[in-house]
């Protein structure tokens, strides 16, 4: 990924940050697995401690955190997300416990200062130039036996292929089996990303951290693109929800989904 493509990331997530908190960034599918993912930083970060947020969008995550009692640095490539989250923690008057900085993650090695905890949540990692770098960085920001807890798009979306593939749109269906980073469009501009299946993603993170778990999320639920057919079938939805809270962690089936959750201690 070179410079041109982060702009042109930057640039579509520019685009979208007024209203990033409406069924783009922020529906019902979102917002079920925006709990999973609190419940992990929750029960693997000690009350009080030091959070970095990578890719923090609006801020949803980072105020969440700030009011439990978290101290967070909130990050973000795009400029107008972080002017959101800004205006965010300024509204909730949480500027003591939460501050929003302009960065990605290609340029972590700006940062100073020791974290407890790093999460990143819906897919920021997935825009990431060199994984194994951010890696790098993670592990000396982080103190030791303080944790990773990533949201990560994978690569097996059965929801996706049946989606795409049914109506005939079979490349849109295959797009998260390429290598490398691929074009994958949203509001007329191009966002540049790198799908990976979990064990792939750690590899990267393999020589500083230990895995600790991880579970699919949005497998059997839709993911939050189809979050139409969700209202629509709703009760039925819910159902399916449930399959993903309880089997989501078992082998195989937490390989697939829309997006992974990954757990990770640094050594
Ligand atoms: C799908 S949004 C998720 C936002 C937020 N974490 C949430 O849960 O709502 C992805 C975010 O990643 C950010 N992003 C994209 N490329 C990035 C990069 N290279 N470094 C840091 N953030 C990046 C985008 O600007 C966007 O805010």
């Amino acid at each position: 990924m070179d410079d041109a493509q982060l702009l042109e990331t930057q640039r579509a997530f520019d685009s979208v940050a007024a209203d990033y908190d409406g069924p783009r960034g922020n529906n019902e599918l979102i917002q079920r697995m925006r709990l999973t993912m609190w419940d992990a930083v929750h029960s693997e970060v000690p009350a009080g401690a030091r959070l970095l947020d990578l890719g923090c969008g609006t801020g949803i995550d980072a105020i969440e955190f700030a009011q439990r009692g978290f101290h967070v640095v909130a990050t973000d490539w795009s400029p107008k997300m972080v002017e959101r989250t800004r205006a965010r923690i300024a509204a909730a008057g949480l500027q003591s416990r939460a501050t929003a900085a302009h960065l990605g993650v290609q340029q972590l090695d700006r940062l100073q200062d020791e974290f407890d905890g790093i999460y990143s949540n819906f897919g920021p990692l997935n825009c990431a130039p060199d994984l194994r770098a951010v890696s790098a960085e993670c592990a000396r920001l982080l103190r030791s036996g303080g944790t990773l807890v990533f949201s990560v798009m994978g690569r097996i979306c059965p929801w996706e292929l049946g989606h795409y593939a049914l109506r005939g749109r079979f490349r849109r269906a295959g797009v998260r089996a390429a290598r490398g980073a691929t074009a994958v469009g949203m509001n007329h501009h191009t966002i540049w990303t790198h799908y990976y299946l979990p064990r792939e993603f750690y590899r990267a993170f393999a020589e500083h951290f230990s895995l600790q778990s991880y579970r699919a999320l949005s497998l059997f639920m839709p993911p939050p693109y189809l979050v139409d057919y969700y209202r629509r079938r709703r009760r039925w939805c819910e159902r399916l929800g449930r399959l993903d809270d309880r089997l989501g962690a078992m082998p195989l089936l937490r390989d697939m989904g829309d997006h992974f959750l990954i757990v990770m201690r640094r050594r």
